[in-house]
């Protein structure tokens, strides 16, 4: 077992899942938990795992293994150390004489999941991330946990917003997409939401801002993806558009935001930034409820021989998908879904009307 790249909160809870019923299942199964995702499988760093390893770890976030980025765009690149990555994890594999490998990771992990399992390592793939964004999954472990989080921020932002009669940004996690931004905006009644996958106008944000102020209400709150993007940056690169926000010493798209939006309504605006707290602390029950379920599922596919594929929630039951269906794809939010049309209809402002 593995887990790879940013952590999150049920990572501990899904290894359980599947520990248990991997000790249930499989007479004398032997677990080996690798360091700090593939950078243990590259340098055979591993610990035989123990039954009591997997106990009393349900609730408690990060990951007893620990983890690390190691970016599938260098998977197959030889750097200075000389070593060959894709060799060295499947050497350890052989080596070790192990049956089968469990990737607990998100999108860049399952890439490289898949690379192992079309180089013949029997692997299964389990659905982790705070930003949702897994192909085939209606959620992943770690996302819920990650709405609560951002959502209770909110919610403090909104007292201290109602009672300077300020304008709030808050910055929320995601990476390239605003399933966290959008869920966490409605739970906690933002006001705006701006999200990657609907480029935003600043004139219709201001115009939201000024409906508010001209309705009697002081306060206003942005949920404000971290991938937010406007309609005008889009005919750009990503990386240009790095380099020019670098350039004018904005930390990141909110900054940027709240400084125009200061210039224009001549409004006082904050920014709150809960970053990593977002992936910290305990999994919350949906989070330890789903993570069970998949761990289980995992277990049950490891006893099954059904290799090469990823457990998944298709919204009703936990099944799976092929890695190779999973791994590449990005899972969006659909600027014409029912929330997105639902939110609207309560008032909340996108940037796009
Ligand atoms: O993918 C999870 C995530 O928390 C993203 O939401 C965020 O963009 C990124 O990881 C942060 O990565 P790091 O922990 O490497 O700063």
């Amino acid at each position: 077992m593995l887990t790879s790249g940013g952590d999150c909160q049920a990572l501990n809870a899904t290894m359980r899942g599947a520990a248990k019923v991997l000790y249930n299942r499989i007479p004398d199964v032997e677990i080996l938990g690798f360091k700090e995702g593939y950078k243990g499988l590259i340098g055979s760093d591993y610990r035989k795992m123990e039954p009591e390893d997997f106990s009393g770890i349900l609730t408690v976030g990060g990951t007893i293994l620990g983890s690390s980025r190691q970016p599938f765009k260098k998977m197959r690149v030889i750097e200075e150390d000389g070593v060959d990555k894709v060799a060295a994890m499947k050497q350890t594999y052989k080596r070790l004489g192990l049956e089968c490998l469990i990737v607990l990771g998100g999108n860049g992990s399952l890439k490289t999941a898949n690379l192992l399992s079309e180089e013949g390592l029997h692997v299964i793939g389990l659905p982790k991330t705070i930003d949702n964004d897994i192909w085939g999954t209606d959620v992943t472990f770690g996302f819920q946990s990650a709405v609560d989080i951002a959502t209770r921020a909110i919610d403090c932002i909104h007292t201290t917003a109602s009672s300077h009669g300020r304008v709030f940004i808050v910055e929320v996690m995601g990476h390239k997409v605003g399933w966290l931004t959008l869920h966490a905006g409605i739970a906690s009644g933002a006001d705006v939401i701006l999200i990657p996958e609907i480029p935003y106008h600043m004139d219709s944000v201001i115009a939201a801002l000024k409906r508010r102020e001209d309705g009697g209400k002081h306060f206003s709150i942005l949920a404000v993806a971290e991938g937010a993007v406007s309609a005008e940056d889009m005919l750009i690169s990503r990386k240009e558009r790095r380099r020019r926000r670098e350039m004018m010493g904005f930390p990141s798209a909110a900054y940027a935001i709240g400084q125009e939006i200061g210039k224009r309504t001549g409004r006082e605006v904050r920014i709150a930034v809960p970053g990593h707290t977002q992936r910290g602390g305990a999994p919350d029950a949906y989070d330890r409820f789903i993570s069970s379920r998949l761990g289980a599922k995992a277990g049950l596919m490891a006893a099954a021989k059904e290799y090469g594929r990823m457990a998944a929630f298709d919204g009703v039951h936990i099944t799976s998908i092929p890695l190779k269906e999973a791994a590449g794809r990005l899972k969006c939010v659909d600027p014409k879904a029912d929330t997105i049309m639902e939110a609207k209809a309560m008032g909340i402002c996108f940037g796009d009307e």
